[in-house]
């Protein structure tokens, strides 16, 4: 048995995306900036990709930037927003203490380098306080940036509302949505008007291939490039395309657009009856997060007395596959910046899973899952304290 349960970290790329890939490696073979057949064929490819992307984010073609992933599109935006406006006098940077490292490794590189930052807290549930960010934001700041859906917790934050304070204060805002598309709909030109600039997104989320993502860029909005190379992606991110990447992240796109709110449904509904039938067969399980406002497909639960890595590893052992939180910091045992920040108490920082559904989980998966973690619960617990009665 094997019971794949960590959707956040990586989703398996569809079969129809696995079979356009090939397709590209082997007949699409030219260099989209080639001008003869084999080059324009590539360029066809991508420009089908780049509609079926904007497509399911509502968006102009023309404003999405291809990259190599959510990590990369998030540097663009942070550190191409930065760079932008400073000349303006505006080098002030506003995010949150909840985002994925790939946004706060770079606001704390920033800092380093000398720009001034403002990491806003969150509350116990994960939310970040739009008057938070109103008291972050001096004439100054250059771009506000708080992720759609966190990917530890799944916690949706009120990304409008919080866009519409950055515009009216003259700052850029952008978001890391990498968690959100896909499972939740986005619809960019409302969001654009509301004052959302820039956004992130990554294939390898639903269910398209690794090391592929987007940047999309509100028209007008002018980044300086951290990159710098050829006129690729009209002159915003430079190096030749990858284009089997491309191709497959646009089937991913179009097959999400097409079950988006079926499957929403039908995962909020496993995860929903995973959730509460954990918390009925185990004392001491916490959810954390908030149950209101969360992506359909994630839990993150805390069980007092147990060391979530050792959990990890027995669920492991019987072929269910889980996190400890976010998959760069598990085989550490680092409680999580995210559970830290929320004011979640120390030990239930350790003592949590992160149990994350995707588009291939079926009911006998959540109810294998409901069978066998009470007992390892149980077992680990009777371990600890057996051992703590021998010191
Ligand atoms: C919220 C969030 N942002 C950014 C990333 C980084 O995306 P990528 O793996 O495509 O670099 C991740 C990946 O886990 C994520 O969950």
């Amino acid at each position: 048995m094997r019971i794949y349960l960590d959707h956040n970290a990586t989703t398996p790329a569809h079969p129809m995306v696995r079979d356009a890939m090939v397709r590209v490696l082997t007949e699409d073979v030219g260099n989209p900036s080639s001008v003869h057949y084999y080059g324009q064929r590539a360029k066809a490819a991508m420009d089908d990709a780049r509609a079926a992307l904007a497509a399911l984010v509502d968006a102009d073609a023309s404003d999405i930037v291809f990259t190599s992933g959510g990590t990369e599109a998030d540097n663009m935006a942070v550190r191409g927003a930065l760079a932008a406006r400073a000349p303006q006098g505006r080098r002030h940077f506003v995010t949150s203490a909840i985002e994925h490292e790939a946004v706060l490794t770079t606001a704390r590189a920033l800092e380093r380098d000398g720009w001034p930052v403002t990491i806003v807290p969150v509350g116990l549930t994960g939310v970040v306080d739009p008057a938070d960010v109103a008291a972050a934001i001096t004439s100054e700041t250059a771009l506000v940036s708080i992720m759609h859906a966190n990917n530890e917790v799944g916690t949706v934050q009120p990304i409008a509302e919080i866009a519409a304070l950055a515009r009216s204060a003259g700052a850029w805002f952008h978001t890391d949505a990498v968690q959100s598309v896909g499972k939740l709909p986005i619809q960019l030109r409302a969001w654009g008007a509301a004052g959302v600039d820039l956004l992130s997104l990554s294939a390898h989320k639903f269910n398209g291939p690794q090391g592929t993502g987007a940047l999309w860029v509100r028209r007008g909005i002018k980044l300086s490039p951290i990159v710098t190379g050829g006129r690729h992606e009209r002159s915003r991110r430079p190096g030749t395309e990858n284009v089997p990447g491309i191709v497959g992240m646009g089937v991913a796109a179009q097959l999400a657009a097409q079950d988006m709110v079926a499957s929403a449904t039908a995962t909020a509904h496993l995860r929903d009856h995973l959730e509460q039938s954990l918390l009925s067969k185990i004392d001491g399980a916490v959810v954390n997060g908030n149950p209101l406002a969360r992506i359909p497909n994630t839990s993150n639960i805390s069980f007092d007395g147990v060391e979530a890595e050792s959990l990890l590893i027995a669920l492991d052992l019987e072929g269910i596959a889980v996190s400890t939180g976010a998959a760069c910091s598990s085989g550490t045992l680092e409680p999580s910046h995210v559970l830290r920040a929320m004011g979640v108490p120390q030990a239930r920082t350790r003592n949590s899973l992160r149990f994350s559904l995707g588009r291939g989980t079926t009911m006998n998966d959540v109810e294998a899952v409901i069978t066998v973690l009470p007992g390892l619960v149980d077992k680990l617990r009777r371990l600890t304290r057996s051992a703590a009665a021998v010191r």
